[in-house]
């Protein structure tokens, strides 16, 4: 299979504009009341400049205006691909994404995971020809993540004082916002572990989706 060219194009500029948007995300500073957030979300590993003196307002930089824009790029990016995901077009459809919603899905999957275990655990992917499932599922939960981290930024955008306290509900969301940039790291490691594997064996995926 090979991927529509809208969807080649739209997996380099998400691919580019999110790696870029989490090594912004990680070393930004916050603007507002620096301290009052690190309070709040300790249980979170946060960026190591998000650390202030309590009661410090930190300025807008132009690194969170930079956070900003990428946001909503992203965001744009990712609605593309929703739209994409109601067409037909090669690769595109969202039942490809979320196998895991249909009966024959499923199976699939379980299918996948029971005769492949044994080469992932020594570091071997199988071709695509003997089975996409597992590695769609990982596409879509990492759209799906995106989309939900998008989501949480626009509110956080509108949202987000830049001059002090934030409500409650504001910190929940900036909470969840970096609790699921988590999650998407964990599944952006996945992936590209994957690519690399596949690559070193000679499946050349990257073919498929290269522009
Ligand atoms: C370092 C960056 C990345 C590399 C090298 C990379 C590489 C690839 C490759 C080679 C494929 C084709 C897999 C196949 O043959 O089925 C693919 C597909 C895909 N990748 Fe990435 N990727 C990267 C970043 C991302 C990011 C940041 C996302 C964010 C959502 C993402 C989401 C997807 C999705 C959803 C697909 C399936 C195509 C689609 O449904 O649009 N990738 N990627």
């Amino acid at each position: 299979m090979q991927y529509a060219g809208i969807l080649r194009w739209n997996h380099s500029l998400l691919a580019v504009c999110m790696v870029l948007q989490l090594l912004v995300g990680e070393l930004m500073d916050v603007p507002g009341e620096g301290a009052e957030h690190e309070a709040a979300a300790g249980w979170i590993i946060s960026a190591w400049a998000h650390s202030m003196p309590a009661g410090t307002v930190v300025e807008e930089s132009w690194m969170f205006e930079v956070h900003e824009f990428l946001g909503l790029t992203v965001v744009a990016l990712l609605l593309l691909r929703l739209i994409l995901a109601l067409t037909d077009l090669p690769g595109a459809n969202w039942r490809h994404l979320v196998p895991w919603c249909f009966a024959d899905g499923r199976r699939a999957l379980k299918s996948e995971i029971s005769s492949q275990m044994a080469g992932w655990k020594q570091g071997k992917l199988a071709p695509p020809e003997e089975g996409e499932t597992v590695a769609r599922s990982v596409h879509g939960l990492m759209l799906l993540t995106a989309m939900a981290i998008g989501t949480a930024g626009v509110v956080l955008f509108f949202g987000w004082n830049e001059h002090g306290h934030q409500s409650e509900l504001i910190e929940f969301v900036g909470e969840t916002h970096e609790l699921l940039v988590g999650v998407f790291e964990a599944l952006l490691a996945a992936h590209v572990l994957a690519v690399i594997l596949h690559q070193r064996q000679g499946h050349d995926i990257v073919s498929r989706i290269k522009p």
